[in-house]
């Protein structure tokens, strides 16, 4: 199935591995114009080789989301090599996993930085931009833990709410003007960020990664983790017009792990 997406300008945040990179290959296939962004150069550049076998326009850009700065660089470059922004996926980051009581107020800085600040900073600028095209979406990649949190990840769970209220309220703040702004919130996914934490979780208990892998996975009702492009294939369709009606959603992709109605 096509979603009508060739030539359209589509920034990817963490563009370069997990989910961002299966995104970033499914707009590929549909002949999109995409910028992905990450912090290691050498993987950036080994996803732009891959993708552009796909048959997507790829471009890259080195951006930290410690540094506002370098929201305004995606912008200024993707506009000058790509052309005006049609789609933003706000998807780059890591998890917080920690014991609250002894988490340290610098890594609350950076947490609220990197999961609200920073991604709103650039939604802000590519968002008055969108206004003055009247046409545009932007989707934020958040997790099924904001919605219901859990006290192994309370500092995250807590920026990631923000997330939540802040694409209800951007949804309806931008309607009229033809642009939606949704949300897709992730269960478990097996990616590079999900590998990294089960072997943390290995070394911790004396098991193997095999093991702790069957565990958590376990915990899901489909007893599996998600392929990263189970979440990809909703992005796409969330940025196509065949999503034109869904706005200020939060949508769960989460093997039916999240319970709340
Ligand atoms: N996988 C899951 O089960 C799951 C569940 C809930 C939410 N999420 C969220 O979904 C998003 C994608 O996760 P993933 O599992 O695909 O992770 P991943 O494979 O580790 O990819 C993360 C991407 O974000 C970039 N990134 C990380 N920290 C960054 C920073 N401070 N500044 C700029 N770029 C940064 C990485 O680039 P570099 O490596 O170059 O820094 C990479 O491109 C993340 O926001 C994550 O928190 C994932």
């Amino acid at each position: 199935m096509s979603y009508n997406l060739d030539g359209k300008v589509v920034i990817i945040t963490g563009g370069t591995s997990g989910i961002g990179l299966e995104t970033a290959r499914l707009f590929s296939k549909e002949s999109s114009k995409i910028m992905i962004t990450g912090r290691n150069i050498e993987k950036m550049e080994k996803a732009k080789e891959v993708l552009e076998e796909d048959g997507g326009k790829i471009e890259t850009i080195s951006a930290d989301l410690s540094n506002l700065e370098d929201m305004d660089k995606i912008i200024e470059k993707t506009e000058k090599n790509l052309g005006p922004i049609d789609i933003l996926i706000n998807n780059a980051g890591r998890s917080y996993p920690g014991d609250f009581f002894t988490t340290e107020p610098k890594l609350w800085e950076e947490i609220l930085k990197n999961r609200i600040t920073s991604p709103l900073y650039l939604t802000q600028k590519v968002l008055s931009k969108m206004i003055r095209r009247k046409t545009g979406t932007v989707i934020f990649m958040g997790a099924v833990i904001y919605k219901e949190p859990i006290p192994e990840n309370v500092m995250a769970a807590t920026a990631g709410g923000g997330i939540l209220s802040a694409t209800k309220a951007l949804a309806r703040l931008v309607a009229s003007n033809g642009i939606r702004v949704n949300a897709i919130l992730l269960g478990q996914f097996d990616t590079p960020m999900v590998r990294k934490g089960l072997k943390t979780y290995a070394d911790l208990h004396s098991i193997s990664e095999e093991e702790a892998a069957n565990l958590r996975a376990s915990q899901n009702p489909t007893g599996r983790f998600g392929d990263p492009k189970e979440a990809a294939q909703l992005a796409l369709f969330l940025a196509s017009e065949s999503a034109s009606y869904i706005n200020g959603s939060l949508i769960p992709v989460d093997g039916g792990r999240s319970w709340s109605i």
